[in-house]
């Protein structure tokens, strides 16, 4: 665990020193849960960004983009149920002041059962040795089964609490199990109150005559209230995809974590039109789609499962998480939900206008069903930053920082180095760059040793380093150097361009899919 933890440290350190990112108004101590991408992170950001739209969008024909606005009509949330039930519970320990969510604090305690848990199979599996059987040992260890019988009542009470709205019993839940504020230490709470998730703003110069608008918390709404513009206007014919990618944002309560829960975020959300009854086919054909983006990129299997959905939300008839092994352990990375006509449905009541489509094969018009893909692209972000850095051992005993990005999303492709700053060889570096810039993302970095400029490359996540040497000026030759093998071969300068498209071509990538 305090391995873990130190991980994540050094991950978001690392972000901050390599350019990646920086808190969001530093120099006032920050914004709680509000980030910067700096000159490295925006080019990654891009970088997972055109890949998912180049697989979701550009590889479909029957998907198409958009770019709606963040700020849209308020009748728009009313109507998808975020000015109702868009909600967290919230309680406040009145001794230090300190706000938390009622759902967290209860799953944080019971967590904490199940680490005793996990700690006493440890133990009995080191004393045990081979012989060990974790199912046995869970079926008729005393401590083990009263701890489970505890977590249990726990878990059904908080899932009571929670479908039945009683803000009194959520209250008790927490005064029962004597849970603490982990700042004052007191048992000292207020009541449970239900706290909207939506940032609100004026719209209109006077306050009387302004509107009450909403930042949108999800972007997949400025989806559905085009449904019927893109349908027509692109004559898509069901089953079609909507995507788009852009800023979310939520006023969430507990926002740590770095980017993986922020208060200003960025999605990238597909909605899938399908014929009513065929949903649950293209459910399961969607989150087999969307997991093999993700294995596309290397980032190994056992990194990823799938989560499904015990308790649905009122709109949705399936629903799964894909999960990362980040590094505080298995969370939610991506969304796939069946969202039934449940949108669609609710825009044609509160605007009176027809969302429906006509299907010539069938010849009638129907409200279509919905499947949605949904991911954070922060949260991918932070998925792929936090696997790629890594303390590589060398064979002279010595360690190196790399950063093993998938070439396809590294911010810069190549460096290119002149072995020292003289002799001509400078000015044959800048003409490399300035040739290889059309085609990628190349920088030149003169200053320092040779080999602290591999260091710095590599901890950066640059897949190649290009040097230019004395025998360049014979030969036209040099050599190029890999992030992760380290291996460096002589290569004629004209060849540079085909060996960084061989491995950073998003082609290639996709292919794996
Ligand atoms: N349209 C469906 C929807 O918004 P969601 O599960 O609330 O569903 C989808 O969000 C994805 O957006 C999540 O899987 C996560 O990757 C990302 N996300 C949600 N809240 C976030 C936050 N506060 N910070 C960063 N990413 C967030």
């Amino acid at each position: 665990m305090a391995q873990k933890e130190d991980q994540f440290k050094k991950v978001i350190s690392h972000a901050k020193e390599y350019g990646y990112i920086f808190q969001s108004s530093e120099i006032y101590d920050g914004l709680s849960a509000v980030y910067d991408y700096a000159q490295n992170g925006v080019e990654l950001k891009k970088n997972i960004r055109d890949y998912w739209w180049k697989a979701m969008v550009q590889m479909h024909e029957n998907i198409v983009g958009i770019d709606a606005a963040i700020l849209m009509h308020p009748t728009t949330w009313k109507a998808s149920g975020h000015v109702d039930a868009f909600n967290d519970p919230l309680i406040d320990n009145k001794d230090s002041k300190k706000r938390y969510r009622a759902d967290v604090l209860v799953e944080e305690f019971r967590e904490k059962i199940n680490q005793k848990i996990l700690k006493d199979i440890a133990k009995a599996q080191k004393r045990f040795g081979d012989a060990f059987n974790e199912d046995e040992f869970r079926a008729t260890n005393p401590n083990v089964l009263r701890r489970q019988k505890q977590i249990d009542e726990i878990t059904a009470e908080l899932t009571r609490v929670q479908e039945e709205n009683d803000l009194e019993g959520f209250k008790n839940l927490i005064v029962d199990l004597g849970i603490t504020c982990p700042v004052s230490g007191s048992k000292n709470w207020t009541d449970v109150k239900q706290f909207n998730l939506m940032f609100g703003t004026q719209l209109g110069a006077s306050a009387d005559s302004s509107t009450k608008v909403y930042l949108r918390p999800e972007t997949a709404q400025g989806i559905f209230v085009n449904f019927l513009n893109v349908q027509k206007t692109g004559r898509m014919k069901i089953p079609f995809g909507i995507a788009q990618t852009g800023k979310a944002f939520r006023n969430e309560i507990v926002a740590r974590q770095f980017i993986f829960r922020m208060r200003e975020f960025e999605q990238m959300e597909m909605q899938f039109f399908v014929k009513p009854g065929t949903q649950k086919e293209w459910y399961e054909k969607w989150k087999e789609t969307r997991l093999k983006w993700h294995l596309s990129l290397g980032m190994g299997k056992d990194n990823y499962r799938f989560h499904d959905h015990e308790k649905l939300a009122h709109y949705a008839d399936a629903a799964a998480d894909i999960e990362f092994n980040f590094p505080f352990g298995f969370k939610e990375l991506e969304g796939i939900h069946s969202r039934t006509d449940f949108d669609l449905k609710a825009h044609e009541e509160h605007s009176g206008k027809k969302l429906q489509y006509f299907d010539h094969e069938e010849n009638q018009s129907y409200v279509p069903y919905v499947v949605e893909t949904s991911i954070g692209l922060d949260r991918m972000f932070l998925a792929v930053f936090s696997n790629s850095l890594i303390e590589e051992e060398l064979e002279n005993n010595t360690t190196r920082t790399v950063l093993r990005l998938p070439a396809v999303l590294a911010p810069t492709k190549a460096a290119v180095l002149p072995l020292v700053k003289k002799d001509g060889l400078p000015e044959i570096a800048r003409k490399i760059v300035d040739d290889l810039k059309w085609d990628f993302n190349v920088i030149y970095d003169e200053k320092d040793a040779v080999g602290r400029r591999y260091r710095r490359q590599d901890a950066a996540g640059t897949p190649f380093c290009i040097t230019v040497d004395h025998d360049t000026l014979d030969n036209n030759t040099v050599t190029i150097r890999h992030r992760d093998t380290m291996e460096q071969k002589r290569v004629k300068i004209e060849e540079l361009r085909d060996i960084i498209k061989q491995e950073v071509d998003v082609r290639s990538w996709l292919m794996k899919m």
